[in-house]
């Protein structure tokens, strides 16, 4: 492949042969030159640290609108010595769905993203482009089901189903993908596949085992699941000067047995304190109950008494309500929640995640070491949330899906430090600061491996190199992921893509 004047014309070439109708396929390829290539890939780089002049940019993006364009983009890519990356919706942390070092092609499921809603018999077939926001709204419309999806609205279910799924109904109902029946999925060869003829073994793996790895998923079918018709939601904060250490220490022993309708959090970060203006940690309690605030209070009042959660603190509402309030988005109309584009104007929009997962309570000491760090100056908009495991997650055996997170845990952090644009030039301090907080927490978290959320994607604990995928380097990442899944996912990629065509810094890697 030479990257000379105009590298892609053949490869476009390729694709008007390719497609069996080639006006059609025109309309959906953006190369460098069209003026709306820039609108296009920014439309979902949500992490602005990968939208800067530096960041390698696509040579091509294709927004599929038929099957059709799928297999020729496979084809052609391939010939011409492209890579893929594939993007639902782009909240990859690490951007891996829209940036490469080698010469690559966005395919861009914008336009596949259909919802397909059947009340009667509780399923939905949704196109993987689709945003959760979408998948809500669309299933609120008809009842009182729901889907066991994320809270944020604009995640991409292709992304979101192929790195787990983790959400508001996940003590009740499980992962995302604990919730698929099947799939439609698309393979190297261009083959259209089914649960049915894909295999029991590639529809494990598709559900939970990252994104990027097998092929492309064009639609998932969910299982819907029952909501009440009345929901509560609270949150309750104190300063550590009304006691929040007590509280989290007390959080940690109670959190994971409380009923499986909760989703107990608390999320901590640095405030300058209201009396005498000196920096304090706010610790905020809240959880998503369904139920009505009536059923809620008693459960609180016996099991976890010393938060003193009031019926003030709590508000009572419908399931697709409680998203608004999860995504600080109250009062809005629903409608809000179809918008792709949307960004949260919370928090900055350049940020570095990681993840752990915590199996013994951790000591007041150690706590005490986690305010100090998050009071460090770079961390003045960091967020730090503990979420209660429990629930389903102790009864789903570990290797049901390749999300191995299951019993044995008392919650996962969720580490997220962001900053504004102004910063950007010196964002290496906040991701400095996110390394010395994740060293520091060693002792108290996971081991052998160290867990982590392979929807938290974090290149910092391993990465495959450019050329030649060794499967002793990625078991370094991909145990943490996955656990003794990881082998598993192995044996399946060595089976559907040998040639590992479909490949990123975290992909599965095939024996050779
Ligand atoms: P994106 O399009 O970036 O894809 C992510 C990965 O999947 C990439 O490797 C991509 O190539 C691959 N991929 C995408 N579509 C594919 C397809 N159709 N077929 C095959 N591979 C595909 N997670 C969570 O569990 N619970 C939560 O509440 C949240 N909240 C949250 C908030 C915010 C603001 C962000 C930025 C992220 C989260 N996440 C999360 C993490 C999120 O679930 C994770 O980033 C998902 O992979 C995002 O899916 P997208 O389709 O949006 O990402």
């Amino acid at each position: 492949f030479s990257m000379g004047a105009l590298p892609h014309e053949d490869f476009l070439q390729c694709l008007s042969l390719r497609s069996n109708d080639s006006s059609t396929i025109s309309s959906v390829i953006y190369t460098r030159n069209n003026p709306s290539y820039s609108t296009v890939l920014e439309s979902t780089i949500r992490n602005l640290r990968f939208n800067s002049t530096n960041t390698p940019k696509p040579l091509v993006i294709v927004t599929p609108s038929r099957t059709s364009h799928f297999q020729a983009t496979i084809y052609c890519s391939r010939k011409h010595g492209l890579q893929i990356r594939t993007r639902s919706s782009g909240h990859d942390y690490e951007g891996l769905s829209y940036v490469a070092k080698v010469p690559f092609v966005v395919v861009d499921l914008v336009n596949f993203r259909s919802v397909d809603v059947d009340v009667e018999n509780r399923v939905a077939w949704v196109q993987a482009g689709a945003i959760l926001g979408e998948v809500y709204y669309r299933i609120a419309e008809k009842r009182t089901l729901s889907f066991a999806g994320g809270v944020f609205h604009s995640i991409g279910v292709g992304g979101f189903i192929s790195g787990g799924g983790f959400g508001l109904l996940f003590r009740k109902y499980g992962t995302g993908g604990d919730n698929v029946i099947d799939a439609q999925f698309i393979d190297v060869n261009g083959r259209i596949l089914d649960r049915k003829s894909m295999g029991e073994d590639l529809f494990w793996a598709i559900r939970g085992g990252g994104g990027g790895s097998f092929g492309i998923v064009l639609a998932w079918k969910l299982k819907l699941v029952p909501v009440p018709a009345t929901v509560t939601v609270f949150s309750v904060s104190r300063t550590l000067e009304q006691n929040a250490t007590q509280l989290i220490l007390r959080w940690q022993e109670i959190a994971h047995q409380l009923p499986d309708k909760m989703n107990p959090d608390v999320s901590m970060f640095s405030v300058n304190s209201t009396q005498d203006g000196r920096k304090t940690i706010l610790a905020s309690f809240s959880s998503l109950f369904l139920g009505t605030i009536d059923e809620l209070l008693p459960i609180m009042q016996q099991r976890f008494p010393e938060l003193g959660l009031s019926r003030q603190d709590c508000s009572e509402m419908s399931w697709i309500e409680s998203i608004l309030y999860f995504n600080q988005l109250q009062n809005q109309p629903l409608e809000i929640l179809l918008n792709r584009t949307f960004r949260n104007p919370v928090g900055g929009q350049y940020y570095k995640i990681k993840s752990d997962y915590v199996k013994e309570p951790i000591s007041e000491t150690a706590l005490n070491g986690l305010f100090s760090r998050l009071s460090d100056e770079e961390a003045s908009s960091a967020i730090i949330i503990f979420m209660a495991y429990g629930g389903i997650m102790d009864r789903i055996p570990e290797d049901a899906t390749p999300f191995p997170h299951r019993a044995g845990n008392l919650y996962k952090i969720y580490y997220n430090v962001n900053w504004q644009e102004q910063d950007n030039v010196n964002s290496q301090k906040y991701i400095d600061w996110s390394r010395r907080v994740y060293n520091y927490m060693t002792p108290f978290v996971s081991k052998s491996p160290r867990e982590a959320y392979a929807n938290y994607r974090d290149l910092d604990i391993g990465s495959n190199n450019v050329g030649i995928t060794s499967y002793t380097e990625a078991s370094v990442w991909g145990r943490k992921y996955f656990k003794n899944n990881f082998d598993r996912l192995v044996q399946v990629k060595t089976k559907i893509d040998p040639e590992n065509f479909f490949k990123h810094e975290q992909s599965i890697p095939p024996l050779h």
